[in-house]
């Protein structure tokens, strides 16, 4: 398995290199109910957070419950948006049925906004879900905005059109489409890793109504609220190989990162924010699970998809993931996830290394009990993992050997294989840049 994640890396290396023809964006998934209690300084952060990370915009999750409240809290976000230069998309979330009255109400409020994102002359609307209405609700939807002066580029995510197979019909059935945002960005149930089969049929069908093709770049999929709401997707490595995907195989038109700070999901990239009420159990997986140094991650990969050249990293840097328990523990509370024999036992590292430390030679080492393995980083991105030890109670060490002097860090949360309050496959984050 290590020697395939070395070989991995210098495959990826001769592999076509994007040409950049039309700007490239990077969005957010933003769940705008997260920010029910949110102040103007909590969306002042997350912005420049986002900014420093070069994503372009927030695509705004919205839900139907609190409605007038997180309007109000979306007027907020746009008067830190429009200074700053950032964009927010409306996406309706249709595990809650809208009423188009309510949509074309958020849609127009915005509209003028310089924050107001335009693709293709339209103004820019996405969804989660929606496909159980046919496409005269989307076609009056357009309609009407458009009898009040808005054009609209609709872009939903129809999370049932997952079949390459169905691109056609998709395209049949709903004339009012013209992008896609394919939402499934994690492998489906199944213990392999997942490919753009999907990507580039849904991608082929958005552009020939012009598009925008929305790819979806996740770092995880893990919940654990209970009943049928419990469940992981093999993510070792996504946060990885998908960026090569988004970048080498599909070159979309627009990324958009799932998501910013979807917490119960796990796979948020924003911190975690105190202010936000994640309800009773999330917090018992996500509290001190910072997921925050996936943002460097971000950092490197989002300049070369818009650019369509890898940028030179100038701050050598080891991003390291990995669960606090190995998936066959016994836990007190709630039941194992589904799919929970994927995920491999080990602590993931992702070196960045810069040309000037890969020529003089960089080893990486990652060290867990009486776990060891390392690898010689070349220049940019590459990943190395130790599986986890035999030993109870042990701490991830790992260091950047370079001429130039070594950097070494300690993970912050114990593997442990007993004492487990809650089944838990939500990752622990760490960096080593000092
Ligand atoms: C949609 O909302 C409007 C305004 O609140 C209301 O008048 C209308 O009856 C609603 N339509 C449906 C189908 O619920
Ligand atoms: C309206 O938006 C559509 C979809 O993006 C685009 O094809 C069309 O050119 C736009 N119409 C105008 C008048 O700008
Ligand atoms: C997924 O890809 C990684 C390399 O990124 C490889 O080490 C791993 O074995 C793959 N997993 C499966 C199930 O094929």
């Amino acid at each position: 398995m290590f020697a395939l994640l070395a070989s991995y890396v210098f495959l990826c290396g001769i592999l076509r290199t994007a040409v950049a023809a039309n700007p490239k964006y990077v969005f957010a998934h933003f769940m705008a109910p997260n920010a029910y209690s949110y102040e103007v300084s909590d969306w002042q952060t997350d912005i420049s957070e986002a900014q420093a990370t070069f994503i372009d915009g927030f695509v705004l999750n919205i839900q139907t419950i609190n409605m007038a409240i997180i309007e109000g809290k979306i007027d907020d976000a746009f008067s830190v948006a429009e200074p700053a230069g950032f964009y927010l998309i409306p996406s309706f979330d249709f595990t809650d049925d809208w009423n188009v009255t309510d949509m074309e109400r958020i849609v127009l409020a915005h509209a003028s906004s310089p924050s107001a994102f335009w693709y293709n002359n339209g103004l820019l609307v996405s969804t989660y879900g929606g496909e159980s209405h046919d496409d005269s609700y989307w076609g009056g939807f357009k309609a009407d905005l458009l009898a009040q002066g808005v054009n609209v580029t609709f872009a939903p995510a129809f999370t049932s059109y997952r079949d390459p197979d169905s691109a056609g019909t998709l395209l049949e059935t709903y004339a009012s489409l013209d992008g896609f945002f394919n939402w499934w960005s994690w492998p489906d149930d199944v213990d392999a890793n997942l490919t753009t089969t999907v990507d580039l049929a849904y991608q082929a069908a958005a552009e020939s109504r012009g598009g925008p093709y929305i790819m979806s770049v996740s770092p995880w999929q893990f919940k654990e609220l209970g009943g049928t709401q419990d469940w992981v997707e093999l993510s070792d490595t996504l946060w990885y190989y998908r960026w090569l995907q988004a970048i080498e195989e599909v070159n979309p038109d627009i990324v958009e990162i799932v998501t910013w700070n979807d917490y119960a999901e796990s796979h948020y990239i924003g911190d975690i924010n105190p202010n936000v009420n994640l309800g009773d159990v999330a917090p018992l997986y996500v509290d001190g699970f910072v997921h925050s140094p996936w943002r460097n991650v971000a950092q490197y990969f989002i300049p070369w998809y818009k650019t369509g050249a890898a940028p030179a990293v100038t701050d050598d840097q080891v991003i390291f993931w990995y669960r606090s328990h190995p998936k066959s523990v016994t836990c007190a509370q709630g039941d194992l996830p589904r799919m929970s024999t994927f995920p491999v036992d080990a602590v993931f590292a992702l070196a960045l290394i810069s040309p000037a430390s890969a020529s003089s030679g960089v080893t990486v080492t990652l060290d867990i009990g009486s776990s060891h393995y390392q690898w010689d980083a070349p220049q940019g991105a590459s990943m190395g993992s130790v599986p986890f030890p035999v030993e109870d109670a042990q701490i991830p060490f790992v260091q950047i050997i370079r001429t130039e002097g070594t950097k070494s860090g300690y993970g912050s949360m114990y593997v442990t294989q007993t004492d487990c309050t809650i089944y838990n496959f939500n990752p622990w984050v760490g960096i080593v840049q000092l």
